[in-house]
């Protein structure tokens, strides 16, 4: 029952709410009805579909379990709030909800759980002139890539390969006392997981995206997690590909998650990466890294990608590899296919195969890395 309040707090998709097992031993007391009843109460506020949702079910497996010998009393206060909530129809894709996600990376341990609220439109796939209006599963997938390799854990449950072994030491050179930017953030959410859960190893984040509104809103979102636009830590600006100039400041690596959705947004975007790693920049130097996670919705839109990268690479610029995919997960012992979780992360079934690229500035035998 603890775990179902828990869920109803931090808003998961609603599928993957575990009823049967919340109330398999025992038929919730008096006192936990009135917990669920008052997290539902607090929920409908924002989204009464979503506590129409939790309430309706709750009822009917009780009413099943009731129906099945279990004597034990129904609060009538639930009924009341159902009554109250059956008119309520779904959100409009455009109107926002707070969404918590839990990004627990050591499977062992709960207290290493983040949560991570997000004030966003989930439903919205593409509206008012941008796709960042919702938090896209790539992000989830490279925040919880980058959470289990930064907390050691993905030693722990990834295969103990010395090829692997090397790669994620790497990622963590990469990010610990690193000044990071996040290309195309959207709502926000890797950087705030990564402020969140490693901000004091982390030097510095930058937020860009191109899109004026979700840059605005930024601030309430970091306020959700407690982080605010005025820390030291972070900055928030404005970034359209190829149109604002990077910051003038030391920028080591860059995170950016579903920003190879389009065709179309893909030479502009390789063009920021390219700028970044070879802009001859002697005060700030180049960015030595950047990782990626792309959705593979589409093949063709994969290949044009794919292509500009290699182009990068015949110009010595970088080189690349995929170091993650949900296809064949190096850093989770479990399979998307048998869970339908990525260990702590929740998708749909179905979700298109998503991997990580990390993209790596060449350098040359005469210069330094700081170059
Ligand atoms: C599919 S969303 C991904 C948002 C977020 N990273 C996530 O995974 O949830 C793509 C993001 O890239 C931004 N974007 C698209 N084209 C851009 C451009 N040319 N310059 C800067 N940002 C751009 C959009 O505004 C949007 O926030």
């Amino acid at each position: 029952m603890d775990s179902l309040i828990r869920q109803i707090r931090q808003r998961v998709p609603m599928g993957s709410l575990d009823w049967n097992s919340a109330i398999e031993n025992a038929f919730p007391s008096l006192e936990e009805q009135n917990l669920l009843l008052s997290e539902v109460t607090k929920c409908a506020k924002l989204n009464p579909f979503y506590a129409k949702h939790i309430i309706k079910n709750f009822v009917e497996k009780l009413e099943r379990r009731q129906r099945d010998g279990d004597e034990s009393g129904l609060d009538d206060a639930l009924y009341e709030k159902l009554y109250e909530l059956l008119p309520s129809k779904a959100l409009d894709p455009t109107a926002t909800d707070i969404l918590g996600y839990t990004m627990k990376t050591s499977t062992e341990n709960c207290k290493d759980d983040a949560v991570v609220w997000i004030r966003e439109s989930p439903r919205l796939i593409s509206g008012m002139g941008t796709t960042g209006m919702r938090t896209w599963e790539a992000s989830l997938f490279l925040s919880q890539y980058l959470g289990m390799v930064l907390d050691g854990s993905s030693e722990k449950s990834g295969l103990s390969e010395e090829s692997n072994r090397k790669i994620f030491e790497s990622v963590r050179d990469d990010f610990v006392g690193k000044t990071v930017l996040e290309l195309g953030c959207g709502t926000g959410f890797v950087g705030i997981y990564m402020l969140k859960r490693f901000g004091s190893q982390l030097k510095h984040l930058i937020f860009t995206d191109g899109d004026t509104q979700l840059i605005d809103r930024m601030s309430s979102n970091l306020n959700l997690n407690d982080l605010s636009v005025d820390s030291k830590k972070l900055q928030v600006r404005k970034l359209w590909w190829g149109e604002d100039d990077l910051p003038m400041q030391r920028v080591d690596t860059i995170v950016a998650a579903d920003v190879t959705y389009d065709a179309s947004v893909i030479p502009d975007l390789a063009e920021v990466l390219d700028e970044a790693m070879s802009q001859d920049n002697k005060v700030y130097g180049r960015v030595n890294v950047a990782y990626i996670a792309a959705t593979i919705r589409n093949e063709v839109t994969i290949k044009t990608w794919e292509e500009y990268l290699e182009m990068g690479r015949q110009d010595k610029i970088w080189t690349w590899e995929i170091i993650e995919s949900t296809k064949d997960p190096v850093c989770w012992k479990t399979s998307l296919q048998s869970t339908n979780q990525l260990d702590n992360i929740w998708y749909p079934v179905g979700v298109a195969e998503i991997r990580i690229y990390k993209i790596s500035r060449v350098v040359e035998r005469n210069m330094t890395i700081e170059d």
